[in-house]
């Protein structure tokens, strides 16, 4: 069928016309919401998960909700060895661009001069103009340099000004396990102290598996902020409905035979599902996809992602990092010991270190808990096997 309506959206980060199986969390980010708003306390969310099963989006539709209820909404990705300053400082700047209008009130002037001071402390040569006349207004200060004094002042005046319209301001962080200790350790402060206040502030961080020991490292007292979510695979109705429901919308259908094959091969994962699901629409000639085309879709998309999603992992690591990978995968997805590969591989566990925190640096490994190493990715284990 025509790839030109083809409505399903294999690729990092892009939205799928039907968000599947995810109710659990947007019900508990949706009264989150409500209660805040109304004045109560909430625990803000930590998603954690391996690479493709949807964090990113739900994210997203996390964003949308909050907007659509008026908050303001802040969010960032977190990128290592980069301060997460910065990125929160432009996603303010999106959101200030919006609200500060001439003839805003007290404490918008408040939270626009405290964020333009926000960003003087991360760059001294640009500035912001939004056309309003800060010069009487409280505010600024943000700028001592300190994280969690300078976000924690920004993200308070930005309360308060969401208060006067009854809602709050929601902070996103996407890739949250790539966050510096110091950083998640202020987070977690600023998000400790909001919530001693009573003010207005829910955060959801998204991030690999690791993330929830990452937090608890940081402070001990991150697991009473947070409720925390394992974004897992989607079962077999889910995964069917991931397929159906966006054909359906135009007028296709699936076949038993194929929406089983499909499902089956792609183990629930999202983004598997939506590379098959592409490429079996594109192979079939109409309504119903049936079976022949989920074969090829499978081969097609299989391919699809040997080349982009598996390969652009394999091909950050260098050659003594390959050989802890194919260490890793001979215990398939894993995941492995880590004095087991060494052994493996006939060096002492010492020795490693470097390789092994190389990968989790490129995002392609991460610790499940001491001692153990992991894929981020699924079936990666079954792609290394087959690399010359
Ligand atoms: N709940 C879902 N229902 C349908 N498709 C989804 C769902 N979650 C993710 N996807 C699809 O899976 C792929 C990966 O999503 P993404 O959010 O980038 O994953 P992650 O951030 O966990 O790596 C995208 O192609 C997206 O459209
Ligand atoms: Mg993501």
């Amino acid at each position: 069928m025509d790839p030109r309506d083809n409505p399903y959206s294999p690729g990092a980060g892009r939205r799928p016309v039907a968000l599947i199986g995810r109710e659990r969390e947007m019900t508990a980010w949706d009264i989150a919401l409500t209660r805040i708003a109304d004045g109560r306390g909430a625990q803000s969310l930590v998603l954690y998960g391996l690479r493709g099963v949807g964090k990113t989006v739900l994210l997203t539709q996390l964003a949308l909700m909050a907007r659509s209820q008026g908050w303001y909404v802040m969010g960032a990705e977190a990128r290592r060895g980069q301060s997460v300053r910065e990125a929160i400082g432009e996603s303010v700047h999106g959101l200030l661009l919006e609200i500060a209008r001439p003839g805003v009130g007290q404490r918008i002037l408040k939270a626009v001069k405290t964020a333009l001071s926000f960003k003087a402390s991360y760059d001294s040569t640009g500035v912001w103009h939004f056309g309003l006349d800060v010069t009487g207004a409280e505010g600024g200060g943000a700028d001592t340099g300190a994280l969690e004094t300078d976000l924690g002042r920004l993200i308070l005046d930005l309360t308060g000004a969401a208060e006067d319209k009854g809602a709050g301001v929601a902070l996103l962080i996407d890739e949250a396990q790539d966050l510096a200790t110091d950083e998640l350790a202020a987070l977690l402060a600023i998000v400790h102290g909001a919530n001693q206040r009573g003010d207005r502030l829910l955060v959801a961080l998204a991030g690999l598996p690791s993330l929830p020991r990452q937090l608890s490292e940081a402070k001990s007292y991150a697991e009473r902020l947070f409720a925390f979510h394992e974004i897992a695979i989607l079962n077999r109705a889910e995964a069917a409905a991931v397929l159906t429901e966006p054909a359906e919308a135009l007028g296709v259908r699936w076949t038993t035979a194929a929406l089983e094959r499909v499902t089956a091969a792609a183990g629930g994962y999202p983004y598997f599902l939506q590379e098959y699901g592409q490429a079996a629409w594109n192979a079939a000639d109409g309504s119903p996809i049936g079976d022949t085309d989920a074969r090829i879709g499978i081969v097609q998309g299989r391919r699809a992602l040997d080349a982009g999603f598996f390969r652009i992992r394999w091909e950050r690591a260098s050659p003594a990092e390959r050989a802890y990978l194919r260490a890793m995968a001979q215990d398939g997805d894993g995941p492995s010991l880590t004095a087991q590969i060494a052994t493996r591989l006939k060096k002492k566990p010492s020795a490693l270190g470097p390789a092994r925190a190389n990968l989790i640096g490129k995002g392609l490994v991460y610790s499940p808990a001491h001692g153990d190493i992991a894929f981020t990715v699924p079936a990666m284990a079954a792609f290394i096997d087959v690399q010359p």
